[in-house]
Parts: C-alpha cells; sequence; structure tokens
C-alpha cells in the first residue's frame, strides 16, 4: 500500500507516554509507576475507524483521554491537522472542539437533572454558538444520530431513554460542537447487545458521510473488525501488534492477540472453555523483557530479558514479538508529521 491510498491523517500521536505512580501492597506499601499509555504512536485519519482493542486495564481509556487532552502526558508529541499541539498548555476550546470524547456510560456521562435539551445546548453555548441557533443546532445533532423526530426528545430526562437512546444522544452531544475526531471509550460495552450494531452503524455512517476521524475502543475483537479500517491491540500500555484492514484478526502474529481471539465465545457452543484473559494487574505485567512473557504459552529466554521492537510481519501489519525477529521485514518505526496537511506515515 502506497501513502497515496491512505487518506489524510487528523490526530496523530508520536510516543505518547503516561506513567501514574501508584502505591501498591505487598511487603508494605512500595512505589510502583504504572506505565498505562507507553510509547504510543497512531494516526487517525480522517473517513476511518481505527479500533484499539485489548482487555481491562491495558491503557485505552488513558490513552483516550491523553488525545482528548483532558489529561496531559508523561512525554512524547500530538499533532492536529499536522501542527504540533504544545503538551504542557491548557486543552483550548477550538482543540475541544475538533476532538470529541464519547464516554462508555451514556447515563453517567448526562446531567441526571436537566432535559436532553440542557444536556445538548450547553456544550453549545460553552463554544460560542449565538443563543437564537443553539435549538436548530440541538435538532440538527439529534438527527445525525437518527433520533427522529427531535422534538419527540428534547424535553425527556435521561433516565426517560433507553441506554441505545442516550449513548446516540451523547454521539450527538459530540457532534454538535462540529469535530474532526470522535473518541469512542467503549460506547456499546454497555448497552443491550440488541442495539449495540445500531450504534456501530451509525458511528460507521459518520465516518462515511461526514469523513470524522473515529477512534473506537473495544475489548470486543469482533466488534473491531466490523468497523476499523485499521485495528491496534494494546497490552500494559504498549501497542503490540497493529494492522490495516483485518489482517490482524484473520492472521494474528502477536501471542496476546491469539488469546484475545481464542478468548472469543463460539457461537456453537457458547459454554466451550476460552482461555480467561480477565483485567490486567501488576503481578502479571513483567517490567523486563516483553510485559506479556509470564503469561505467554511462547515465552523465550530473550523474552524475559529484552523488550522484542515492532516488526513488520506483512502489508501495513506489525508485532512486537522476538518469534518475528528473523521475519524479513525490519524493526517500524512511525515518522514524525513535518508540515500542515502531510500524513506521513512508513507502516508499509
Ligand atoms: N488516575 C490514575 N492513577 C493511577 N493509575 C491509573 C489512573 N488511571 C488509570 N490508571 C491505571 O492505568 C492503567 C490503564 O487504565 P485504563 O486506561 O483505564 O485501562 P482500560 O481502559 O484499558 O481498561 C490501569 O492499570 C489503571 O489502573
Ligand atoms: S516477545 Fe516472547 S513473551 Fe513476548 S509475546 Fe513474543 S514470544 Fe511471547
Ligand atoms: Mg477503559
Amino acid at each position: 500500500m502506497s501513502d497515496a491510498d491512505v487518506p489524510v491523517s487528523v490526530l496523530q500521536s508520536r510516543h505518547l507516554t503516561r506513567h501514574f505512580r501508584v502505591r501498591v501492597a505487598g511487603q508494605g506499601w512500595r512505589r510502583r509507576v504504572v506505565h498505562a499509555v507507553d510509547d504510543v504512536s497512531l494516526d487517525l485519519r480522517a473517513g476511518e475507524v481505527t479500533a484499539v482493542v485489548g482487555e481491562s486495564g491495558s491503557g485505552k481509556s488513558v490513552l483516550a483521554r491523553v488525545l482528548a487532552r483532558i489529561i496531559a502526558p508523561t512525554s512524547g508529541e500530538l499533532y492536529l491537522h499536522g501542527e504540533p499541539v504544545a503538551a504542557t498548555s491548557r486543552r483550548t476550546l477550538a482543540y475541544a472542539s475538533d476532538v470529541q470524547l464519547v464516554l462508555q456510560d451514556p447515563f453517567g456521562s448526562m446531567n441526571p437533572v436537566h432535559q436532553i435539551r440542557h444536556n445538548l445546548e450547553r456544550p453549545l453555548m460553552i463554544h460560542g454558538a449565538a443563543r437564537q441557533e443553539v435549538r436548530a443546532l440541538s435538532e440538527a445533532a439529534l438527527r445525525r444520530v437518527s433520533l427522529e423526530p427531535p422534538e419527540r426528545f428534547l424535553d425527556r430526562y435521561p433516565h426517560e431513554l433507553s441506554g441505545g437512546q442516550l449513548q446516540r444522544v451523547s454521539i450527538a452531544r459530540a457532534l454538535c460542537v462540529r469535530p474532526k475526531v470522535l473518541l469512542a471509550d467503549e460506547p456499546i460495552s454497555m448497552l443491550d447487545v440488541s442495539v449495540r450494531l445500531g450504534v456501530l452503524n451509525l458511528l460507521r455512517g459518520l465516518c462515511d458521510d461526514e469523513h470524522l476521524a473515529i477512534l473506537y475502543i473495544t475489548h470486543d475483537i469482533a466488534s473491531a473488525r466490523y468497523l476499523a479500517e485499521e485495528i491496534i491491540v494494546m497490552y500494559a500500555g504498549q501497542v503490540v501488534e497493529q494492522s490495516r484492514g483485518t489482517a490482524l484478526v484473520d492472521d494474528p502474529t502477536h501471542p496476546y492477540t491469539q488469546l484475545l481471539i481464542a478468548s472469543v465465545p463460539d457461537p456453537v457452543n457458547p459454554v466451550a472453555a476460552a482461555p480467561d484473559t480477565g483485567e490486567q494487574n501488576l503481578s502479571t505485567i513483567a517490567t523486563q523483557g516483553c510485559r506479556f512473557h509470564p503469561r505467554c504459552p511462547r515465552a523465550m529466554d530473550i523474552c524475559r530479558a529484552q523488550e522484542p521492537p515492532a516488526y513488520l510481519v506483512g502489508e501495513a501489519h506489525t508485532s512486537k514479538c522476538w518469534l518475528y525477529r528473523d521475519h524479513p521485514g525490519a524493526p517500524v518505526e512511525l515518522a514524525i508529521p513535518r508540515r500542515r496537511g502531510e500524513g506521513v506515515t512508513t507502516m508499509t
């Protein structure tokens, strides 16, 4: 795949890192640094969905919040429309309007004492919309998420809507301020199975029709395959496998991705024993070598001693694993964007 085939990047991160200092129980309390997000470089492109997949605790939400600039990175760079964003500066209204975050729990993200109208109009007012146009903008946003007619929803309270309807309202609220990037943090995981597909198709439509760049965060690799142009698998804060298209799901190379796929329930035999992925906890994350080695069925001596680089294992497909050290693909590095409008990638 050539660079010409890849749409322009809207939001890019290079070597993005966020650490937390925590105290962990053990023989007395010890201080430890949690590498919640570690050296993550990604490109969110107009008209594309990029999925980030990983089990609980892998750093997905911290990544979304650093990209939204709700929390500051420990190090690394962000580029919006090719321009560097000063990491230490406060988030500007312009940045907040361009990059919007949709959270997992639609009930928790709405103000329950106010009607939907207020929940939609407030961000518009904050972003400087004229009082006389907020009603029309709110109605238009509800139409964009297929909540029609809008007047049926504007005067209702959050508790009067279903989870699926409320998640649509929270997407509408994000759309009100005309973002270029939507960061959707597990947007369907708290919804009934029956309405999940509708919300996924809504995201797909926004991407196709309005050329939004969407980051879709999930622990469900099957939904990532359904929705995304690019898939990234995270383990313990790091990108361990990444591919454009569905190569990563159809032909997984990293033992952790293989574990994630093996743990997807079999619809024919849903009670069949599947490996338990569970939540990542500090005791199973190695601090030396490959972070996955305590759980990896294929761990070798080198895995315990040295952290692997990301190897190119297929077309636009990388795997951070020593198993591919003799593979013809050299270790890869994403290029730093240079000028406005330049979408630079060296993954291919
Ligand atoms: N404010 C915080 N203070 C300390 N540790 C945190 C904080 N926020 C997240 N973490 C830790 O960072 C890691 C990644 O968390 P998170 O991004 O929420 O995971 P995910 O969304 O993939 O489930 C976890 O180990 C979590 O405990
Ligand atoms: S580097 Fe080693 S321990 Fe890590 S995933 Fe690959 S084989 Fe397993
Ligand atoms: Mg999360």
